[in-house]
């Protein structure tokens, strides 16, 4: 099938601002909508700049907008997409080229929460146990991949970018519920300034963006919970 892909370019060493470029490809209607960049960059302009590592959803690394939606280009199939493919990078971060976008801003984020386990007790003479049951308390949110879809779909972020957003609150939610941890009070803390969970207006973009199936939403809404009535087991 004849495809045509719609990629919002943007080199800002010569372009004075972002242009669409379009693009005809043959596809399979099971090609990803990453083989179709690959495509086209091999084939067609290989000028065309994107960012990807694992092509098998597990490194976080091609979140984009394929039309108008956050995805990992390596999940999306061209039957799910159709003929008519508009991709542009994420929105909220600062572009860099193409369909890269800065992530530091992102990460930034990410490690102000205190994304590892706290425990300064003395460690036990084999390893620190957990029941079955205490690991299911967080097992959602030990699934992400850090592939902003979340953050950069929500417009409490592109309204201010000091907000944690919601992959910092989702990775601090991992480590919080986390019973063998000791640091929950300290990112609760971090979690309750203004740059916090209460930015959150419970829009449901982040949810639906995520490429992991995620409650990132009801993990935000745990956090602030736990932040109001300092239960945290
Ligand atoms: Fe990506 Fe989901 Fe993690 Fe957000 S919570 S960074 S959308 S994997
Ligand atoms: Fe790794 Fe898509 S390339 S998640």
């Amino acid at each position: 099938m004849r495809v045509r892909v719609k990629i919002r370019r943007f080199n800002p060493e010569q372009d004075r601002r972002p242009y669409w470029a379009t693009y005809t490809v043959d596809a399979e209607p099971t090609d990803r909508v990453l083989d179709l960049l690959v495509q086209i960059k091999s084939y067609q302009d290989g000028t065309l700049t994107f960012r990807r590592s694992c092509a098998h959803g597990v490194c976080g690394s091609d979140a984009v907008v394929i039309n108008g939606r956050n995805r990992l280009a390596c999940k999306e199939l061209v039957q799910d997409v159709g003929r008519s493919i508009q991709i542009e990078a994420l929105r909220g971060l600062p572009v860099i080229k193409d369909l890269v976008v800065d992530m530091e801003p992102f990460f930034r984020q990410y490690r102000s929460i205190l994304p590892f386990l706290i425990n300064d007790e003395p460690a036990p003479y084999d390893e620190r146990l957990q029941s079955p049951e205490a690991r299911a308390r967080y097992d959602d949110t030990t699934k992400c991949i850090l592939c902003a879809a979340c953050t950069t779909s929500c417009p409490s972020y592109w309204a201010s970018s000091d907000y944690v957003g919601p992959a910092a609150i989702v990775q601090a939610h991992r480590f919080i519920f986390d019973d063998r941890d000791r640091g929950a009070q300290a990112r609760l803390a971090i979690l309750a300034e203004g740059t916090g969970v209460w930015r959150c207006h419970t829009i449901y973009n982040c949810t639906e963006a995520c490429p992991r199936g995620i409650q990132v939403t009801q993990a935000i809404g745990e956090v602030k919970k736990a932040i109001t009535t300092g239960e945290i087991r």
